[in-house]
């Protein structure tokens, strides 16, 4: 029984942890030169962005753990099996990372610190800051799942009205945030988010969900925080409500196309900030453990968490 690894990217350090982490499974490289020698004994893989020819001749797999909290890229895969079970990380350190990314675009917005940052361009002392209350600054998380109710709690905890929108109905942490679900919930939802921040796993029911009808039912001035997946934005609809006024800024972390190309107007837009894909990455401990644990439940016969619905897509 054998585990087939590939995360791109990885420079040999998650590797070694998962086979010191797991001293008796015998994980292969997929960068090895004898790593199918015996396909039939591969039945598990670890995965970030695998080739196009990954899964080909993986006849005994039953398991793939994502090196990720989304599976998008996974489930698109042209040659991903059809009965193999996906399990993802859920957290594994990168909540605290993501409510970080989120809290520094809401002070971003309330601070004015585009503005700020514009008037030093110009060497001009701009005090013409309108005070926002942390009160009066509404924030909106899109997803209530691993990352985004942690993140709508932790931006309760300063002091931020903060409510989340998921697909079914949740008990609110704490009672600190206000909880929305459903299409019923969506305009009241977004009627209050001055803040906008997207953590919705990308799926057929989500694909370009952040668009003009949407910006439409923000409060005039919003700020976008997109953390999620590129293909949840309508990049044109963004630049139409950034020129309108719709909106008066966004902090971008995640592109259609990534790298983002270098002649796209993101880049320049003095409105948007971007990042590169970068708001919570996995931490090899926490993702290891995570994984190797879901690994030695199922040598167990026990259920794995964090096991992908194919249906929903997350
Ligand atoms: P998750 O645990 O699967 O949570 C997903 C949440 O979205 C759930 O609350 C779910 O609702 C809700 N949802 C799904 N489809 C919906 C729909 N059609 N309408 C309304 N709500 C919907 O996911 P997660 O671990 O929090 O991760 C979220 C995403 O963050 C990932 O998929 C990935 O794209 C992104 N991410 C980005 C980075 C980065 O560095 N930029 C890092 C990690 C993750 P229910 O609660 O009702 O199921
Ligand atoms: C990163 O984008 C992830 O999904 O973990």
């Amino acid at each position: 029984m054998s585990i087939l690894f590939f995360c791109q990217g990885d420079d040999g350090q998650v590797l070694q942890a998962f086979r010191q982490r797991l001293p008796d499974h015998d994980i292969i490289d997929w960068n090895s030169a004898s790593a199918l020698a015996a396909p039939e004994k591969i039945t598990a893989a670890i995965v970030w962005m695998p080739p196009d020819d990954f899964f080909d001749k993986l006849v005994a797999l039953q398991q793939v753990y994502a090196f990720s909290a989304g599976v998008d890229h996974l489930l698109q895969h042209p040659g991903l099996p059809e009965e193999v079970t996906i399990i993802r990380l859920q957290d594994a350190g990168m909540s605290q990372q993501m409510a970080e990314y989120a809290l520094y675009g809401t002070l971003h917005y309330q601070r004015q610190m585009g503005m700020l940052r514009k008037a030093q361009q110009d060497a001009e002392w701009c005090r013409d800051v309108k005070v926002r209350a942390t009160a009066d600054t509404g924030v909106g998380v899109l997803g209530a799942g691993a990352l985004g109710l942690q993140v709508a709690t932790k931006i309760a905890l300063n002091g931020y009205p903060v409510s989340s929108w998921s697909r079914s109905a949740r008990p609110s942490p704490d009672g600190r945030v206000s909880m929305f679900h459903a299409e019923e919930g969506l305009s009241e939802f977004l009627a209050g988010s001055q803040v906008l921040v997207c953590l919705l796993p990308l799926t057929e029911a989500t694909r370009g969900i952040l668009n003009r009808q949407l910006f439409e039912q923000l409060p005039r001035g919003a700020f976008l925080i997109n953390p999620g997946r590129g293909d949840h934005l309508n990049d044109t609809d963004l630049l139409t409500a950034l020129d309108s006024g719709q909106l008066s800024g966004a902090l971008l972390d995640v592109f259609s196309t990534e790298p983002l190309p270098a002649t796209h107007p993101f880049w320049q837009h003095p409105d948007i900030i971007i990042t590169p894909h970068v708001a919570a990455q996995s931490l090899t401990e926490e993702s290891v453990g995570q994984i190797a644990a879901n690994i030695e439940a199922i040598d167990r016969g026990e259920t794995p968490s964090g096991v992908v619905s194919r249906q929903s897509g997350y």
